[in-house]
C-alpha cells in the first residue's frame, strides 16, 4: 500500500476508514451455535431484537413489480414513499404545521444526508456545533468529503439537558470564531446518542434562539424519535420533536431542518434510507442536486413505503419495540447494578447506556487516562467483546463507554460474561 499515491484529501479520508475499524468485527460476529468464538457486538447501534419482526413482515407482505427493478423516480424518494413518510411523521411527530411530501428529500441514509446538508450550507473548514459525548460518525459524515469541522461543546458539571447549557454552546461558538472557524449550524441529536435522553422543550426553544442570534441552521437528528420507552426514572423527559410547536418566534423556518429514517425506529439499517425535512426549498434543491451519489434504490424505497403505510402492523411493531427496549434497558441496568457499575441516569430512549469504567482504568503503564482506556479496549477485544469507547464518542473524561443493549438475551449474557472477565468485575455484596 503506497500512501504516496494519494492526495492530501485521500490520505485524510483514509484516516476516517470505517472499514479498517469495523470489518474485522462485522465479519466475525458471535453466534452461540454458528460462531461461538466470534466477537460479541455490544457496540453497534442496531435493534437486533426487532429485525426478525421486520423480516417476517417483508416476507409475507412485499411483492415486487418490474418497475421496482428500474431507476424508479430517481434518488430523491418516490412520490409514494414521500407521501407515506409525511403521513407517518404527521401522525407520530405531531408537527405544529402539517408535513407535505414535497418538504422531504430522501437519500440512502442519514449518514449521506449529513454530508449533503454540509455541502449545502457550509464550505470546507466551516464548523458545526455538536454537544459531547456524540454519535461517533458525525465527524466523518460532515468532514470526510464536505470538509466541515465538528466543533464539540463540553459541559463539565452542567447538565446539557438544562437551559444552563446554552452558555456552553455560545462560548464554544465564540472561541471557534476566534480561531477562524465560522460555525454554520448546530446539530441537535434528540433523543441523544449516546446518552439516551430527550431534550425538554425549554432547552429546544433556547437552542433555537441561540441559532437565531448567530444565524445558525438547527439540524435536528431525530432518528430515535419513536425508540422512547418509560424507564421510571424521575428525570425522564418525553420526546418532543423540534416540529411539534410553533417555532416561528424562535427561529426562521428557513433555518430549521430534521433528519429521520428507517435505521433505528424501524430496525432496518440495511435499507439505507433516510430523509431530510425542510421548508427551505433552496436547501432541499441543493441536496437533491447531488443526491444521485447517495441513491437508495426503488426496492428499498418499496420496502420502506410498505412498512410506513401499514398502520396496523406499524403500531403493533412500534409498541413491541418500545416494550423490548424497556425490558432490555431494565435487564442491562439490573446487571450493571449487580456489579456496582455506574451508568448515566435518566435515559429512556435509544438502544444504549453510557457506562463508567473509570474505576477500572489501570494507570500503571500508561501516559494518560486515554491510553489506559485504549488498553482496556484491547483487553476487551482479547476477550471477544466490542463496546464503543468514549474517545470515539468525544467523551469529556476517559473511561466512559457506550453499551448497546438491543441484542438477543443469550448474546447479551455472553457479552457481559466476557466484559466482566475483561475488566475483572465482581458482583457487589449486598
Ligand atoms: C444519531 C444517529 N444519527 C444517524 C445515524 C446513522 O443513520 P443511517 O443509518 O440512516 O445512516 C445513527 C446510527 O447509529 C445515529 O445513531
Amino acid at each position: 500500500m503506497s500512501e504516496a499515491t494519494l492526495s492530501d484529501r485521500g490520505r485524510a479520508m483514509a484516516q476516517t476508514s470505517l472499514k479498517a475499524r469495523l470489518q474485522p468485527l462485522l465479519c466475525n460476529l458471535y453466534h452461540p451455535k454458528d460462531n461461538p468464538n466470534g466477537i460479541v457486538d455490544m457496540g453497534t447501534a442496531e435493534n437486533h431484537v426487532m429485525t426478525k419482526d421486520v423480516s417476517s413482515f417483508a416476507n409475507t407482505k412485499i411483492r415486487t413489480s418490474p418497475h421496482d427493478f428500474t431507476y424508479g423516480e430517481g434518488p430523491w424518494g418516490s412520490e409514494r414513499l414521500r407521501t407515506a413518510m409525511a403521513n407517518h411523521m404527521n401522525k407520530y411527530f405531531q408537527p405544529f404545521s402539517a408535513i407535505y411530501p414535497n418538504d422531504l428529500v430522501f437519500a440512502n441514509d442519514i449518514t449521506s444526508l449529513c454530508e449533503l446538508f454540509g455541502y449545502a450550507i457550509g464550505s470546507p473548514n466551516d464548523g458545526i456545533l455538536i454537544s459531547r459525548p456524540s454519535y461517533q460518525a458525525f465527524p466523518a459524515d460532515f468532514g470526510a468529503r464536505a470538509g466541515l469541522k465538528c466543533v464539540f461543546v463540553s459541559f463539565g458539571n452542567v447538565d446539557q439537558f438544562s437551559p444552563a447549557a446554552i452558555e456552553n454552546y455560545e462560548s464554544t461558538l465564540l472561541e471557534a470564531r476566534d480561531q477562524g472557524i465560522s460555525i454554520k449550524a448546530l446539530l441537535l441529536c434528540n433523543p441523544h446518542n449516546p446518552l439516551g435522553r430527550c431534550y425538554p422543550l425549554a432547552v429546544i426553544k433556547a437552542l433555537m434562539q441561540l441559532c437565531n442570534k448567530h444565524s445558525l441552521h438547527l439540524f435536528a437528528d431525530e432518528v430515535y424519535a419513536l425508540s422512547v420507552f418509560s424507564s421510571s426514572s424521575p428525570s425522564e423527559t418525553p420526546f418532543s420533536s423540534v416540529l411539534s410547536f410553533d417555532s416561528s418566534s424562535y427561529i426562521s423556518p428557513d433555518y430549521l431542518h430534521v433528519v429521520y429514517g428507517m435505521s433505528k425506529d424501524f430496525a432496518a439499517g440495511g435499507l439505507r434510507l433516510g430523509c431530510l425535512y425542510s421548508r427551505n426549498t433552496a436547501v432541499l434543491e441543493a441536496v437533491s442536486a447531488v443526491s444521485q451519489f447517495s441513491w437508495s434504490g426503488p426496492l428499498n424505497q418499496l420496502f420502506a413505503a410498505e412498512m410506513l403505510e401499514d398502520e396496523e402492523w406499524k403500531s403493533g411493531f412500534l409498541e413491541r419495540s418500545r416494550d423490548a427496549l424497556k425490558e432490555r434497558y431494565e435487564n442491562c441496568t439490573g446487571v450493571l447494578n449487580e456489579y456496582g457499575i455506574e451508568y448515566s441516569p435518566g435515559s429512556n430512549a435509544g438502544f444504549f447506556l453510557w457506562v463508567n469504567f473509570r474505576p477500572v482504568l489501570d494507570m500503571t503503564d500508561h501516559k494518560d487516562e486515554w491510553a489506559a482506556e485504549d488498553a482496556l479496549v484491547a483487553n476487551m477485544e482479547d476477550n471477544g467483546v466490542y463496546i464503543t469507547k468514549g474517545s470515539l464518542l468525544q467523551a469529556e473524561q476517559a473511561g466512559w463507554f457506550r453499551i448497546v443493549f438491543t441484542q438477543e438475551d443469550d448474546v447479551m449474557q455472553e457479552g457481559f460474561k466476557r466484559l466482566f472477565h475483561a475488566i475483572g468485575a465482581k458482583k457487589v455484596e449486598v
